[in-house]
């Protein structure tokens, strides 16, 4: 095919190419992202575009990268386009853009060409590829980055825009990552919900066209979708075997990933902040940096790629991430609005009693003229209610540390009620339509963040609860309610700003607070997990998956969201939700970070001496589900049991919970769970944990098992209606 280039563009293109980089045109530079398995390969084509050549399972011989292109006889890309490595719009593209922008001067074309690349060591294993690329008619330029974690498989790619035009220009779309697949079949799985119905899966197969999955909510962002997915290439993959990619946006703000089958059927993936209702005007001279999206590929199926993702997460990306966290009792559950001093110091007693580090003062602690005692009022006025506080929150800290125990907080610090001190102070925080009726959702509004005075103000709550109670040691952050009638009073004209200025001013606040109180565990919350992302995890130590705590519902959750997130990130606490008895309910809570949300004095002393014997057991397995090895050994959507393990790296130590997930008459674990993970050649014995006072195990001790016959034939939990809950420790035998 002949592309036809018009002389006077090819002279400005051959200068600017000249000016900015010195490339063999002939030789087609090619620049493997590589990490220890997998490559994704850029190549400058003849064109100078930066197309991309490959992506999958790395090859032995760099040299044949080259080669690939030439063993597909697919159908005529007309724009030679279709595989670029930042698809731009308004010039020869016919399909998605990654980017798309309307210049000083009015126009609407875009066409990227490379103009030079580096690549450096950023730390032990991680490495950092720029490509720079320029417009040859604009001056403009965008800068991709791809960060690449060696030993875990992760990329994160983002892009950087700028520009030197006469004048402001608009970004009509601005994506982070733009990637371009082969394969036979891509079958995407997806996640949706609502409130307590978090991460609920769907996998089909993906056909011809796009295949949007996106959020336009602007806080509590994830309420009907988060940004994770998962892409299986050629077949579905199962949890040990097949490819399978997994994504999601370092953003938790508005966020857009396009999947677009084009017409050759390879696959381009596009994803980054949702432009919806947000075309952003870009200052010359200034840098309009993107989140990162992140990325792993596993051709070892689904349980690998998580294994590899929760490294990376705990070693690069959550706060804390390698470090302790904090068992505790909530009251959110147990007293809803309705406690006093009194009340909060009997359960300050009970939770010393229980046995957990922290008691966690939730919702309804504050505000006066309009006092929190229903989810109606208040917010915003972050003062200890009197009547409920009269010796405020340094009290309560106190009264902690004679019990021994620790004590945390709940705010929901971006939001504001309608009926409030602050509201009627700073009507003009609010975000809200001038000249429109309010709408709310959970009877409240969300505050501007965009404007920097909020920023101030949120950041303020925050450092005057640690100033005044230098001995806080917990907060949980919530974020109830999404944005309606988005509209900034700060930013005046600049409304199409609003979404990403929003994001920008949170990070901004979290930043700060983190700068002054780097550890102080914070759990990351929005009406269960209307907002989990690994932007939000790297100032959060942890996050609350659902309000949902049906134990038999929350295997299901769990399950789903292990995929993505390492078990420390996962607050479980043991609540009043589901039927099931508390022994159940404490096993699933120890699937991560435990906690306790129940009326400890309503317990039974059985029940009770259960939970204290739970919590030291807990204490004693903590580090290896924190940061051990999860194995997805039985998946509850497939049969009647669920089994989830964890194991050390030494692989020597291990704990195994199984769970009945299916009522019907006589059903029970028929066949041996298969483990995983094990080293065949060592030899372990099984001791079932968590028992029920006065219970007596079904397992026997005296017997040992060898790696190989645990992971060939498995081991038969004896799960049964009367054993719905079964947590087997191993250990090998020295
Ligand atoms: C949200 C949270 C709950 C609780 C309430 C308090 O719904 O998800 O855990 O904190 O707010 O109002």
């Amino acid at each position: 095919m002949i592309i036809k280039i018009p002389a006077l563009k090819m002279v400005v293109l051959i200068t600017t190419i000249k000016l900015f980089t010195v490339v063999n045109v002939l030789a087609q530079t090619v620049i493997p992202v590589e990490t220890a398995n997998n490559a994704m390969v850029l190549q400058v084509a003849k064109n100078q575009d930066v197309n991309i050549i490959y992506f999958g399972k790395k090859l032995i011989n760099q040299q044949e990268y080259s080669e690939i292109q030439r063993q597909y006889k697919q159908s005529e890309d007309y724009t030679l386009q279709l595989n670029s490595a930042y698809t731009s719009s308004g010039s020869r593209n016919l399909a998605e853009p990654a980017i798309s922008v309307t210049h000083a001067d009015g126009n609407n074309s875009l066409d990227l060409k490379y103009v030079s690349h580096q690549v450096k060591a950023v730390a032990n294993g991680v490495s950092l590829l720029s490509v720079l690329l320029k417009d040859p008619i604009y001056d403009f330029e965008v800068t991709l980055y791809y960060k690449a974690y060696y030993n875990s498989d992760v990329v994160e790619q983002w892009s950087v825009i700028r520009h030197r035009e006469k004048g402001n220009i608009t970004l009509q779309k601005f994506a982070s990552a733009n990637l371009h697949i082969r394969a036979r079949n891509y079958w995407l799985t997806q996640y949706h919900g609502d409130w307590a119905k978090e991460m609920q899966p769907e996998e089909s197969k993906l056909t011809h066209g796009i295949k949007t999955l996106d959020t336009k909510l602007g806080t509590r962002a994830n309420l009907f979708q988060p940004s994770v997915f998962m892409v299986s290439l050629d077949k579905p993959a199962t949890e040990d075997e097949g490819s399978v990619l997994y994504g999601g946006l370092e953003w938790s703000g508005n966020f857009r990933t396009d999947l677009e089958l084009d017409p050759q059927d390879n696959l381009r993936i596009i994803s980054g902040i949702n432009n919806y209702a947000s075309p952003y005007v870009l200052k010359p001279n200034t840098d309009f940096v993107t989140p990162a999206f992140w990325y792993t590929f596993s051709d070892h199926g689904k349980g690998d790629a998580s294994r590899k993702l929760h490294n990376w997460a705990r070693n690069y990306k959550i706060l804390d991430g390698k470090g302790s966290r904090l068992t505790l009792l909530n009251n959110w559950e147990a007293t809803y609005f309705d406690f006093n001093e009194t009340k909060l110091t009997e359960l300050l007693k009970d939770t010393k009693k229980l046995g957990v580090d922290l008691f966690l003062l939730d919702d309804g602690w504050f505000a006066n003229k309009y006092p929190r005692n229903n989810d109606h009022t208040g917010l915003g006025d972050w003062q200890e209610n009197k009547q409920k506080l009269p010796n405020g929150i340094a009290s309560l800290v106190k009264e902690a540390q004679q019990n021994g125990v620790k004590f945390g907080i709940w705010v929901e610090p971006e939001m504001v009620s309608p009926k409030s001190e602050l509201y009627e102070k700073h009507p003009d925080w609010v975000i809200k339509q001038p000249g429109r009726e309010e709408y709310y959702y959970r009877n409240q509004l969300v505050l501007d963040l965009a404007n920097p005075k909020v920023q101030d103000f949120v950041f303020g709550i925050l450092d005057g609860l640690f100033t005044r109670n230098p001995n806080l040691a917990y907060i949980k952050w919530d974020c109830n309610a999404v944005i309606y009638n988005a509209y900034s009073n700060y930013l005046g004209k600049a409304q199409s700003q609003f979404y990403v200025e929003y994001m920008r001013g949170l990070y901004k606040v979290l930043a700060r607070i983190r700068a002054k109180y780097p550890t102080v565990p914070m759990m990351l919350c929005s009406g269960g997990g209307g907002r989990v992302d690994y932007a939000a995890l790297q100032y959060f130590t942890e996050f609350w998956p659902s309000d949902n705590t049906d134990p038999l519902e929350r295997i299901f959750m769990q399950w789903e969201y292990s995929y993505f997130y390492p078990a420390i990130t996962s607050s479980n606490h043991v609540t009043d939700w589901g039927k099931q008895p508390i022994k159940f309910r404490t096993d699933v809570a120890m699937m991560g970070k435990l906690g306790f949300d129940i009326v400890v004095s309503r317990l039974s002393a059985t029940d009770l001496q259960f939970c204290q014997e739970a919590i030291k057991t807990y204490n004693s397995l903590k580090q290896i589900i924190w940061q051990g090895d999860q194995y997805r050994l039985a998946n509850p959507r497939e049969g009647s049991v669920a089994s989830m393990m964890y194991l050390d790296s030494a692989k020597t130590s291990g704990v195994i919970f199984n769970y009945l997930v299916n009522n019907r008459y006589d059903e029970k674990s028929r066949l041996p769970v298969q483990f995983k993970g094990l080293n065949p050649a060592l030899t372990y014995r099984l001791t079932e944990i968590n028992l029920y006072p006065g219970a007596k195990s079904s397992i026997e001790t005296t017997k040992v098992y060898t790696g190989d016959f645990l992971m060939k034939i498995g081991f038969n939990p004896i799960v049964n209606s009367g054993r719905p809950s079964v947590a087997i420790r191993l250990d090998a035998v020295k």
